[in-house]
């Protein structure tokens, strides 16, 4: 029996980044993970490497830069005759991309001495004994599990996936065609992300939303923006549905559903994605088994620092309470690895940045206004905000870019940042600087005092922060 001081099930990004840091920190450490290719090949990173995060970048990139060539680049001065949509190689390079992430943690691996078994992992007669099975077959012995196992698309009652006509995100990365009219259920991360995927390359999408509100964990001002823009681009979103039935024929699907104001409504699609969230992965765990206790929504019971019920047993990321977001698990990953030698970690859940990568993008943290109004009447936070919008930075012109705004948020006595909220050009990048920020309690005055390139994006999250204080220099 092979033994190792730390054994991680999953080699997704909570996963392969526990076993790096254990290894690092001079731990034996092994990590297990049975995503496989076609021909049977390993492909460490699990969904946000393979089903997620980049490949859907990829074809976002992809399908936004086919947009530009189709509607975009005349403004510019660049006449595009005779565009094609080559979706096959759109397809192919997307798998590209995947393929060099897959084989870049496996690089990693080697270089940090992690030992990688491909197969599945499961608990045996005991919590320290992990065995793999499937490509690999192995007993191993282990004085710490990390559980790593992720999550799994949630279908709908009635409407199992099947990866053609009712499609998860597997499916909805992979479609061979492009649909002439495109269902979507959920109007959350992925249903936004690949609706605007298809709807570039041409599909007319519908997404049904069961909530009233849209994007109810956004700001509200940030929302409502959002909504103007996508229903401009031509996205078309019902909110306050109630689907009661989902029927496949050959090659259509139909899904019926009542409508905000009570009325019956039929959409009729060629592909339908469900997008209306993730369940957690701990079936074939045997879990049960060892006594692992999970909590009542199917996660892995943890405390704040992923201890679970059961000694030198602990469990990161998706498969644990909180956003599921792949920088979530990496920071508890890393955590875990640094308590198992007895350091002292701390993982800050007030300043996880949400990002949605359509265009324009959309990122925050911290708290959105409408949290903050609720809280304040109880625990008495006063704050100010302030807002810049893209259309007065320079930079977001000279890009063509200039839809959005930047939002700060600060408490009203201290000027400490409460949260940031951004829709426009590159959010997902510019967000950083408010995450480094509230991690050192900056005052949004220190951000408005700080030099910013010019002309650059960035010049918004200045002009915002000084709009704190009604004093942006820019409008
Ligand atoms: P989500 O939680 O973001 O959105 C699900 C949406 O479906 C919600 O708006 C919900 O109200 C709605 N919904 C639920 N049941 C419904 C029903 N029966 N009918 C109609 N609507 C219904 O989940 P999503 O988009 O499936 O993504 C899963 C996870 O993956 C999320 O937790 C997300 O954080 C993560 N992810 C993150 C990305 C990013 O960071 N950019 C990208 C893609 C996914």
């Amino acid at each position: 029996m092979k033994s190792f001081d730390v054994v991680v099930i999953g080699g997704g990004p909570a996963g392969y980044i526990a076993a790096i840091r254990a290894a690092q920190l001079g731990l034996s450490a092994a990590c297990i993970d049975e995503w496989k290719s076609a021909d049977g090949k390993p492909m460490l990173g699990g969904t946000c490497t393979n089903v997620g995060c980049i490949p859907s970048k990829a074809l976002l990139q992809s399908s936004e830069n086919y947009e530009q060539a189709a509607h975009g680049f005349a403004e510019h001065g660049v006449r595009v005759t005779g565009l094609e949509l080559d979706l096959a190689q759109m397809l192919k390079r997307k798998d590209k991309v995947v393929k060099s992430s897959n084989d870049g943690i496996l690089y990693l691996f080697k270089k940090n001495k992690v030992t990688f078994f491909h197969g599945r992992g499961s608990f045996g007669g005991s919590a320290s004994e992990i065995l793999v099975s499937g490509a690999q077959s192995e007993t191993l012995a282990a004085k710490n599990v990390i559980i790593a196992t992720g999550s799994s698309p949630r279908s709908l009652p009635g409407a199992d996936f099947d990866e053609k006509l009712i499609l998860s995100n597997t499916g909805a990365l992979a479609m061979p065609e492009v649909p002439k009219r495109l269902g979507v259920i959920g109007a959350g991360v992925i249903g936004l992300e690949m609706g605007s995927v298809w709807r570039r390359l041409g599909s007319e999408v519908v997404i049904l939303e069961a909530l009233p509100t849209f994007l109810g964990a956004a700001d509200e001002q940030i929302a409502k923006e959002a909504w103007k823009v996508f229903a401009r681009q031509g996205l078309g979103i019902e909110l306050g549905v109630t689907i009661s039935k989902v029927s496949t024929e050959k090659k259509s699907v139909s899904v019926q559903y009542i409508s905000s104001d009570i009325s019956p409504k039929t959409l009729e699609c060629d592909r339908l994605v469900v997008s209306i969230g993730r369940v957690a992965n701990t079936a074939g765990l045997n879990a049960a088994a060892v006594g692992l206790k999970l909590d009542e929504r199917g996660f892995v019971a943890v405390d704040d620092d992923c201890r679970s019920n059961l000694p030198g047993v602990w469990a990161v990321g998706d498969v644990v309470r909180g956003p599921m977001l792949a920088h979530k698990g990496e920071e508890e990953g890393v955590a875990v690895a640094e308590r198992i030698v007895g350091q002292k970690p701390h993982v800050n859940f007030d300043t996880i940045p949400w990002v949605i990568y359509t265009t324009p993008e959309i990122a925050w943290v911290g708290k959105t206004e409408q949290q903050l109004k609720g809280e304040g009447k109880a625990s008495g936070v006063d704050y100010r905000v302030g807002t810049f919008p893209f259309s007065a930075n320079a930079r977001a012109r000279a890009l063509g870019d200039t839809s959005g705004l930047v939002k700060f948020i600060s408490n009203k006595k201290t000027d400490q940042i409460l949260g940031v909220h951004i829709i426009g050009p590159m959010a997902s990048e510019l967000i950083a600087e408010a995450v480094v920020a509230m991690e050192f309690g900056a005052a949004a005055e220190d951000i408005g005092m700080i030099c910013h390139a010019h002309p650059s994006l960035s010049e918004a999250m200045k002009d915002a922060a000084l709009a704190v204080d009604k004093r942006a220099l820019n409008i």
